[in-house]
């Protein structure tokens, strides 16, 4: 194969980018692969459809701008493509219109949903497709359970849905993993919390919202019995300082400490740890009862999890093995009865020290990463694992990537990425606490339905306000989630993400409904369009638009690339705002039976790729609003 990347069937760029390679090559005496592979695309329509920079061939002997030049005298204008404009050391391709047309809108018609999509990129071996495909574990969400669901939770949620789907699309074989924040020293305190505050009644009937209560009422407590602690520590301090004698005092404070929840909780967790069967049985049950509300809630945004694992799932085995290794590869070792890795010492200062062990023998947050990475591996073999975790993370992540490297599995570590993405600030719902993503999905479905309700006479006419309400609010609290870099943080700002103005989820929602609208209000039978007379679409606003479509695979791949949900969101604003001023030139309603046909298939074109687009990210596009 010429050219082993080129999918013309799925992606029309690839058939121009074949067809400019295979002319371009012998001009400039190299292998049409080094021309494919160059083409770029480009960021405004006024530069062409695709480019060249030619310093990218790297050809020696004359200077990039007189190759480009000649390049561009040589060139043979076809049917597909005119002569290239010569800008610099850059040639630029114009895309014919009216062959390009006839190919975009065939294809997406054709290929509907799976247009911008490429299964065989997932392929082990794309010529055998007995190999099977490749397999990736995204993890992501990972709440705590009991405790708020921070904004850094709906991020990881909403940037790893995304990123799930991104791979499902190119053909990857993928699971979806929750790691549930389950384990530890505080769901000692929470369950010593439910024997006092707890009802086994109102557990059932809304355990999230149940056990943040009760987490909220005995952390009260514990941070009651603080204050003394401190105060007689501080006490004991001076007085030693004073060579006063302090035995009293001690006693005192031992006393305090065995009555505080705080020792209660330790001993609890120590119980869970040794494997008391009562205590694992009430954890099993919390753990049980808030997996099955999570689930609820993250179908809201067309998310599924294949596997609930967790740090209460670390098996002690696993962790015993893996403090052996370090050891014994030298990578930990004994510092004041605990155990550390020291970074500096295996050539990464900037990572520090970590403790591995606590001077009690316990393991830590980042223990069980450890041995869980290991695990993971031996279980699913993964070609690729993506954690989608806050950027606060990053030396967490890097440490234990770096221990399992050092520890001689470098094969695993090469394997494992960290997508990060920055703060969102202010995130609360207008009545306070968020305990859930419910609470944020209510809040502004809540909002937007007071938007709707402003024009009345729209709003009459919506079938069932509320759900559209609901469908608008999620897509306004991701859209505008995922509207700038993962890095960047944003203020979570109810107002600007509920408006029909700017580029927001509901600007989004509205440009797939106008589309909807648009083709009820038509008429044309959609199932007939693919022999619609394309060649009546001559205005600049339908070649343009065509010329935008065309690019939707490319955008795709190249957010593989990224990973920025905002590569996707870029293009679907371009593509919308391109369709709001075209409306008025390419009318549907009252043109001859042709041409309205020929726009109609243009518009449903424009409507499958936003769909695509929309879907890609999680969103339900609506048909009506
Ligand atoms: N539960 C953690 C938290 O809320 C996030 C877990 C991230 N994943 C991991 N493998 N450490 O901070």
């Amino acid at each position: 194969m010429a050219f082993p990347n080129s999918y013309p069937s799925l992606n029309p760029v690839d058939i121009y980018r074949e067809h400019i390679a295979t002319n371009l090559a012998p001009i400039f005496g190299v292998e049409p692969s080094a021309v494919f592979s160059k083409l770029q695309w480009t960021q405004t329509q006024d530069k062409g459809d695709l480019l060249l920079p030619v310093p990218a061939l790297q050809i020696k002997g004359k200077k990039p701008q007189q190759l480009a030049a000649e390049a561009g005298e040589k060139f043979p204008e076809s049917d597909l493509v005119g002569k290239p404009v010569v800008a610099g050391t850059f040639l630029q391709f114009f895309f014919k219109p009216e062959p390009l047309t006839k190919t975009v809108l065939d294809s997406i018609l054709k290929n509907k949903k799976v247009y911008g999509t490429n299964s065989n990129l997932g392929l082990r071996d794309p010529s055998d497709p007995s190999k099977g495909r490749k397999k990736i574990i995204v993890e992501f969400s990972s709440p705590n359970i009991a405790k708020p669901f921070h904004a850094g939770h709906l991020r990881s949620t909403i940037i790893g849905g995304f990123i799930a789907k991104l791979y499902a699309a190119i053909g990857w074989d993928v699971w979806k993993m929750n790691y549930l924040g389950d384990w530890g020293k505080q769901y000692g305190l929470l369950a010593n919390g439910y024997k006092k505050y707890g009802s086994e009644e109102e557990l059932t009937r809304d355990p999230i919202n149940h056990l943040f209560d009760v987490y909220v009422k005995i952390n009260k407590d514990s941070a009651v019995q603080d204050a003394p602690i401190k105060e007689l520590k501080e006490k004991i301090k001076l007085n030693k300082e004073k060579g006063e004698s302090v035995t009293e005092l001690e006693k005192e404070l031992a006393g305090l400490i065995e009555e505080s929840e705080d020792e209660k909780a330790r001993k609890y967790f120590k119980s869970m740890e040794d494997g008391d069967r009562e205590a694992l049985a009430l954890w099993e049950k919390f753990r049980a009862l808030s997996i099955s509300k999570y689930e609820q809630t993250y179908a809201r945004l067309n998310i599924e999890f294949d596997e609930y694992a967790g740090e209460s799932k670390v098996a002690p085995e696993a962790i015993v093995a893996v403090s052996k290794e370090l050891a014994e590869t030298g990578v930990s070792e004994e510092s004041e009865g605990a155990v550390i890795v020291d970074f500096e010492k295996h050539g990464a200062k900037k990572l520090g020290k970590a403790i591995f062990q606590r001077k009690d023998g316990t393991p830590l947050y980042l223990t069980r990463d450890i041995a869980e990475i290991r695990a993971r591996y031996d279980k699913y073999h993964f070609d690729k694992m993506i954690y989608v975790v806050a950027a606060q993370q990053d030396l967490h992540l890097a440490q234990f990537f770096k221990v399992t490297e050092l520890s001689g599995h470098s094969e695993i570590a090469e394997k494992c990425q960290h997508v990060n993405f920055g703060m969102v600030r202010g995130m609360s719902t207008r009545k306070g606490t968020v305990k859930f993503l419910d609470d944020i999905l209510r809040d502004v479905a809540d909002k937007m339905h007071d938007v709707m309700r402003k024009n009345e006479t729209k709003y009459e006419q919506i079938e069932h306000p509320e759900q559209v309400a609901d469908t608008l609010g999620i897509t306004a609290v991701m859209v505008q989630d995922m509207s700038g870099k993962r890095i960047n943080g944003y203020d979570f700002n109810l107002e600007a993400m509920t408006s029909f103005e700017g580029d927001t989820g509901p600007y989004l929602q509205y440009a797939h409904a106008r589309l909807s609208s648009i083709a009820r209000k038509s008429e044309v039978d959609l199932a007939k369009l693919l022999s619609a007379k394309y060649s009546l679409l001559k205005e600049q606003h339908a070649i343009d638009l065509v010329r935008l479509l065309a690019q939707w695979p490319d955008v795709v791949q190249n957010t593989v690339k990224t990973l920025e949900p905002a590569t996707v969101l870029t293009y679907l604003f371009k593509m919308t705002h391109a369709l709001s001023s075209s409306y008025d030139i390419l009318k549907v309603i009252g043109s001859e039976p042709e041409l309205k046909e020929a726009r109609m298939a243009l518009y449903e074109a424009a409507r499958q790729v936003l769909h695509n687009g929309m879907s890609l990210l999680g969103l339900n596009p609506v048909e009506r609003m």
